[in-house]
């Protein structure tokens, strides 16, 4: 049988080198093994970089819900899909089983359907972390509807910004949210996002809270009653391989979040072979992960590749720290959690804290770790290992991205041996290449660069939403014939890859992708700056920290600036997000630009990392007697 699922290094380099030598005869394999299709490719791979334009499966119809539903059906209608674990410890755990979830599903898709959504529409999800969400996003897909999931942290303008760029007919959305000690009022920030949203046609609630809404009639409904009206039954649409599956926003180094859209023959395929691979997922695990579905991670591998899978996979709604710091531990023993996904700034938050928070509990269910969403470094790579995982659970280190779709670089666990802070080897089909400043591929080992892909994969991101040029500009003009990722990356002597960071202006705090521009944008509306900058710094927990330089107008002059600095992350909280907000405001005289006018990061950067022994030729600049007085007054 198949290459599906792999067993030992040996075989993954002989499975590795024919996904390589012949991609299309792989692929088609796995697709055709593996999936439920209404009707086969008439070819598996189409692509110009170039253009760039990729389809795979091209000509197949299928609909990705009967593959994460309907063919489990039979063999394990009973098992438990999703396991919910609430926000608070006291409230019951819910089971929810694939029939259940399978007929959940059909009742949200019909009640859709029923508000009028059909096809192609695109509908924005902005729901905490509990069981409608993952409902919601499936019915979406059921009905070939386009789901643009908005993680319910980010603010009502943020909110808007998204609704807006692909046009989305309707929210769903809840009363609130609960997240450790804190609710948060999802409704009043999706009301006061519509106010700039003409295009929205519904709003539909989920009651979570209990918090006091207003519905605004003819817009606003109640979901529950419409679900308990609504039939058990619906009819999945049948999909082409490459209709869109949804919209994912994330950011970028300028300008405003990037829609990247995923379509649902190749995401699927790659999903599922990579969930089943790098987690080793088998009958009866119990698999978590702990990001929210609002980003990649939880859209790839807590609903779509473990539910392609069959598998059990945990939806958890609240945060490590609450109602204290032993809160994931605890969970993986009440559940018995087998493999346990997490980031590197969780971790690092957790491994401050007193060891009894882990020692209390029986971690023995753990078989694999995983970490994703930034470089983790090797103190916190060791406390995870010998703290959670007692030095016998192997750690993957996935390297991956929004526009990726699925892991890329990682060990399979039990197959590669792991080395801290490497994400270790390509995945089977991935073709990763080092490039120079130059443009040239860099052969060999031992050698550092920027991390290109040379060759498509099945669940790669096909455009940004309504600006294609935008996707082409962005990832496959630096780098002729190759994806350009925006991460640095080495490559060691046994062939190992480990990721550097970002070689772009995107800067990772606590594993969110923000980009300098939009936060720039959104200090300089104050009324009192006329300039700023922002760079990152390292941070003990969130990876990254921001750190801003603002130049203020004369009538800013006189303000008090502890007031100022308070203002200006006020407002970043409102455009944008509490995430997004400065840990340092630094009001400088002027900023060093080029003389063509360019700010220049690598001179910032090197003042907010205290590094400031070698900070290279600064006499071409513009105003390079601004440097010492900025470094004089530096925080
Ligand atoms: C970074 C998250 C080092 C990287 C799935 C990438 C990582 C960006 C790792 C994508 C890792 C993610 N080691 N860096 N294991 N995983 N990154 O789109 O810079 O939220 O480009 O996708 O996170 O972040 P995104």
């Amino acid at each position: 049988m198949s290459n599906y699922h792999i067993k030992h290094l040996e075989e993954y380099f002989q499975v590795y080198r024919k996904s390589v030598r012949d991609p299309e005869a792989f692929w088609e394999e796995i697709a055709e093994e593996h999936f439920s299709w209404r009707k086969k490719w008439d070819r598996v791979l189409r692509w110009d970089f170039s253009k760039p334009e990729v389809a795979w499966f091209e000509g197949a119809r299928l609909n990705i819900t009967e593959n994460c539903l309907d063919r489990h059906l039979a063999t394990q209608g009973e098992k438990t899909a999703i396991l919910f674990e609430p926000n608070d410890p006291g409230e019951q755990a819910q089971h929810i089983t694939y029939r259940q979830l399978h007929e959940r599903v059909c009742r949200m898709a019909n009640v859709l359907k029923e508000q009028g959504i059909s096809k192609g529409d695109r509908v924005c999800i902005y729901l905490p972390m509990i069981p409608e969400l993952a409902v919601a996003v499936l019915a979406c897909a059921r009905l070939g509807a386009i789901h643009s999931v908005v993680f319910a942290g980010f603010s009502s303008n943020a909110l808007a910004t998204r609704i807006n760029d692909c046009q989305c007919k309707m929210v769903i959305t809840s009363d609130g949210s609960i997240r450790g000690s804190k609710t948060l009022d999802l409704k009043a920030i999706v009301d006061a996002a519509l106010e700039s949203c003409p295009g929205v046609e519904r709003v539909l609630l989920v009651k979570r809270t209990g918090g006091e809404v207003t519905l605004v009639p003819g817009r606003d409904t109640w979901l529950q009653p419409l679900l308990d009206g609504a039939s058990p039954a619906c009819e999945a649409e049948v999909m082409d391989a490459e209709d869109p599956l949804f919209i994912l926003y994330t950011s970028g180094s300028t300008g405003k979040p990037k829609g990247m859209v995923h379509t649902c023959g190749g995401y699927m395929v790659y999903t599922a072979y990579t969930f089943k691979n790098i987690f080793q997922y088998r009958d009866g695990d119990v698999y978590w992960c702990t990001a929210d579905i609002g980003w990649i991670t939880g859209h790839s591998y807590i609903v779509y590749g473990p539910l392609a899978n069959g598998a059990t996979t945990v939806l958890f709604e609240g945060v490590p720290t609450y109602p204290d710091h032993g809160r994931f531990w605890k969970v993986v023993e009440k559940h018995r959690v087998t493999q346990f996904y997490t980031a590197p700034t969780a971790i690092r938050a957790l491994a401050r804290e007193s060891l009894e928070y882990v020692e209390q509990y029986d971690l023995s269910s753990l078989k694999v770790l995983g970490s994703v969403g930034e470089p983790i470094n090797e103190e916190a790579w060791h406390w995870y290992n010998n703290n959670v995982g007692k030095g016998k659970s192997p750690i993957v280190d996935t390297w991956w991205q929004t526009e990726t779709g699925g892991i890329m670089i990682s060990p399979i666990p039990f197959v590669t041996p792991t080395t801290p802070t490497y994400a270790t080897l390509p995945f089977i089909g991935v073709q990763p290449a080092l490039m120079d400043d130059e443009g040239n591929e860099i052969k060999g080992n031992q050698v550092s660069g920027r991390l290109c892909i040379k060759f498509p994969w099945p669940s790669m991101a096909r455009t940004i939403w309504g600006d294609h040029q935008r996707y082409h500009d962005t990832y496959f003009s630096t780098f002729k014939n190759n994806y350009f990722t925006g991460d640095g990356a080495l490559r060691d002597a046994v062939g190992y890859y480990r990721i550097t960071g970002r070689v772009d202006d995107v800067i990772i705090v606590s594993g969110h992708n923000l980009g300098t521009a939009p936060i720039e944008d959104s200090i300089n509306e104050h009324p009192a700056v006329a300039e700023s900058a922002i760079v990152g710094f390292p941070h003990e927990i969130k990876g990254n920290a921001l750190y801003g330089f603002v130049i203020l107008k004369e009538t800013g002059e006189g303000r008090d600036r502890e007031n100022l600095r308070r203002e200006i992350n006020q407002q970043i909280t409102e455009q944008i997000g509490p995430i997004a907000k400065l840990d340092k405001i630094q009001f400088v005289p002027g900023l060093p630009k080029t003389r063509s006018g360019k700010i220049m990061r690598r001179i910032l950067r090197k003042i907010a990392c205290r590094d400031t022994a070698d900070l290279g030729d600064i006499s071409t600049l513009l105003n390079p007697e601004v440097v010492q007085e900025i470094m004089d007054e530096s925080l």
